[in-house]
């Protein structure tokens, strides 16, 4: 494809990724900024870029310019923002792409993974997702370049995917904390768990999750429940979980709820 002249505002996690794999596979990094210059700069070396105060950028030899700010910050920075030509992305997955609404060429790239400056990953198998009204082929092209699931995803579509993230990996992960805590505070090994959680994960990507629950609510053994409620009286947030998720897997399987 050809190659694209690309902008960062923004210079943490997902800046960092992105600007790296552009500029592997040949775009040139036109300019890095970031509200503190000296995060740009180490980013900018990286990627053999120049790094500025946010609105000491110049523009206009960008074709793209990509906000990687946090998703509270994007509204405003693009009111401040002056850009004629450039089409101006966000990487937000619960962002509409009305925010940028002032600028002629707008679009979102999304990669749907979890991004850390301190973890190297390849984007290879990271979903990307789309969408502009004007450069939606230039934006999937350039996520072809690095991944090899792109796709076009409008904004209710992208907000109904982050919100499924949100269950299946924040969630999930702090289900999988407050096990490890739990463990600790009775001094029991946290790995015992290992085997369970390991096919917990393989069983739900190898049929549906719904066909392999399992535990006390889904048989709606009252008694084991009791039994484990009794026993976390005493942990106030364990139990509220404990009590809402009981519920809910109560309610899907045709069981009354807990009182
Ligand atoms: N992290 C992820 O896993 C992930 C995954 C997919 C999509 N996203 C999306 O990607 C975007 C960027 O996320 P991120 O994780 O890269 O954020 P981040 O690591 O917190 O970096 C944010 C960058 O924006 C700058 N910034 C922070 N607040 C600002 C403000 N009020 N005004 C101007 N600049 C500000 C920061 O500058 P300083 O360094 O100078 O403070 C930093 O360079 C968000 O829309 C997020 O939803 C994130």
């Amino acid at each position: 494809m050809q190659k694209v002249k690309i902008a960062f505002i923004g210079s943490g996690n997902v800046a960092w990724h992105l600007a790296k794999n552009f500029s592997r596979f040949g775009h040139p990094i036109v300019g890095i900024s970031s509200r503190n210059v000296e995060s740009a700069k180490k980013l900018a070396l990286e990627v053999g870029s120049q790094a500025k105060k946010i609105f000491d950028l110049d523009l206009c030899a960008a074709d793209l310019v990509f906000l990687c700010v946090p998703d509270k910050a994007i509204y405003e920075i693009a009111q401040n923002l002056d850009v004629k030509n450039a089409c101006v992305v966000h990487t937000s997955g619960a962002t509409h792409l009305g925010v940028l609404d002032k600028f002629n060429n707008k679009g979102v790239f999304y990669p749907f993974n979890t991004f850390s400056k301190r973890v190297e990953i390849s984007l290879d198998d990271t979903p990307i997702f789309v969408e502009s009204p004007t450069h939606e082929k230039l934006l999937s092209n350039l996520a072809k370049s690095f991944s090899k699931k792109v796709h076009v995803f409008n904004s209710k579509q992208r907000l109904q995917l982050h919100i499924a993230g949100t269950l299946v990996n924040n969630f999930v992960n702090h289900i999988l904390a407050m096990g490890e805590n739990f463990m600790g505070k009775n001094e029991i090994d946290y790995h015992l768990l290992q085997p369970l959680i390991e096919r917990t994960f393989s069983s739900a990507l190898k049929q549906s999750p719904s066909k392999v629950q399992s535990g006390p609510a889904s048989r709606n053994d009252r008694i084991t429940i009791q039994k484990h409620r009794a026993f976390l009286k005493d942990h106030t947030d364990l139990n509220e979980i404990y009590h809402v998720l009981t519920n809910s897997i109560l309610k899907k399987y045709g069981y009354e709820k807990l009182d």
